[in-house]
């Protein structure tokens, strides 16, 4: 490190990981800018975290108001700032949901408490989760994830997960047409239970819409047939909502697009609004219950963090704000149908809300990790940041922009989307 320089000097020979040669140096709504002064529209939200954009007032305001007031407290005592953020989640949460746990600050920890719950209620071990999920980082999310490379590297993959086909009806497992469809996916689930598991199942966890796995967008009925699978068998089922939900899908929660009333939602990224460190898990009363020296973090309950949270509640939790995400995202995929959808390289667009994804195949039809990175690449050149499913193994462009996007900001995405694909493809 090059100390007594310039901040702007400082290289990055010190940080441990690969990054890009671009310098971030200020962000504004939906709009990046790096240190030679070129604007970027992010698609991704930052880590799709950034619900309210790049330094939303209202939250700024509330962070700066409970810093000013006490930043932290151990979570074993109570704060009105946490009580408040417990109580309007429950409030917003689908019906049935009654208790907060906060005592976590990442999406992969929410998800492992939420996991523990229902193997505590249940007195059952295994998880079944879907071949293209992502659930998180940790050593039990990475493992109970989809995707072969994600366990790779791990020295011990923990037991008990159960990893089942995703609903991904462009590329049915199970070689089903939406006329033939029935719902084989949800019906085979019997047979990894009894074949493939250790004979007792917890939970099923399931992203509402894949968020790295491809945008993929379960067919209509899907969610009331697994609802009832889990049911009958008493198998609780966790929605991992960590990207869905706080307004992503133009409802607080996607499990409200889908009629679910789940047993779990997990949450985290979204509720920051501008990139506050918040996660938690919403449950049933049924729940309730795991002991605090069971599933607690130093993190976790942050009374900054939960500031911010509340902040970006008021402000999402309004109908307008939440017709707005259905509106801009319905005009980018109207749109980009239009333009696209006879394009040979698109071979489909898709999403509800801000969560659209558009896959990308090559000349001869076959899905490309290669040209689908390469357009991620050149984005930049357009002004646009755009991120790619699984890791950059994947085939699916994200578009999920901060949800206080404007149409006349939606079109600026298309246009910029639109000279891309023409600049790349022709
Ligand atoms: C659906 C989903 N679940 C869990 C996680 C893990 O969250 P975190 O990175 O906060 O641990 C992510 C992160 O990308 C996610 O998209």
């Amino acid at each position: 490190m090059n100390l007594g320089m310039a901040p702007g000097a400082i290289d990055a020979s010190a940080v441990y990981y690969d990054v890009s040669k671009l310098k971030m140096v200020r962000g504004e709504g939906v709009y990046l800018f790096d240190e030679l002064g070129q604007s970027y529209i992010d698609c991704a939200s930052a880590t799709f975290n950034l619900s309210l954009g790049y330094g939303h007032p209202a939250v700024l305001k509330a962070m700066r108001e409970q810093a000013e007031t006490l930043v932290h407290v151990t979570s074993s005592f109570q704060t009105d700032v946490i009580n408040a953020l417990c109580a309007r989640l429950v409030e917003l949460a689908p019906s049935g949901m009654s208790r907060v746990h906060l005592k976590v600050s990442s999406g992969s920890a929410a998800n492992e408490g939420a996991i523990k719950m229902a193997q505590r209620a249940t007195g059952a071990r295994d998880v079944i989760t879907l071949f293209r999920s992502h659930h998180g980082q940790t050593t039990m999310t990475a493992s109970m994830s989809g995707n072969a490379f994600r366990r790779a590297p791990l020295v011990d993959v923990h037991p008990g997960g159960l990893l089942i086909p995703d609903p991904y009806c462009k590329r049915c497992f199970y070689g089903q047409t939406p006329e033939s469809c029935g719902l084989v996916c949800v019906d085979r689930i019997d047979q990894f239970i009894e074949f493939a598991s250790r004979g007792d199942v917890a939970a099923v966890m399931i992203e509402p819409i894949s968020g790295n796995g491809g945008n993929i967008v379960p067919p209509p009925g899907y969610f009331t047939a697994l609802q009832a699978f889990c049911r009958e068998r008493n198998i609780k089922l966790i929605m991992d909502e960590v990207q869905t939900a706080i307004g992503r899908t133009g409802r607080m929660f996607a499990s409200e697009h889908f009629g679910v009333e789940p047993d779990a939602i997990t949450l985290a990224k979204g509720l920051g609004g501008s990139g506050a460190q918040v996660a938690g898990i919403i449950t049933t009363e049924e729940l309730a219950g795991l002991p605090s020296s069971e599933h607690s973090f130093t993190y976790g309950s942050n009374l900054v963090a939960a500031a911010a949270g509340l902040a970006t509640l008021e402000i999402v939790s309004q109908e307008s704000f939440l017709k707005n995400v259905r509106d801009t995202g319905d005009h980018i995929m109207r749109r980009l149908r239009a333009s696209l959808g006879t394009c040979r390289n698109v071979f489909d667009i898709r999403g509800v809300g801000l969560m659209i994804g558009v896959e990308i195949v090559d000349d001869s039809g076959a899905p490309s990790s290669t040209l689908t990175n390469h357009l991620a690449n050149q984005a930049m050149e357009h002004g646009l940041i755009l991120r790619t499913s699984r890791y950059g193994r994947g085939n699916v462009l994200k578009i999920r922009p901060p949800l206080i996007l404007t149409i006349a900001e939606a079109d600026l995405i298309c246009d910029r989307f639109e000279a891309l694909l023409a600049t790349e493809l022709s």
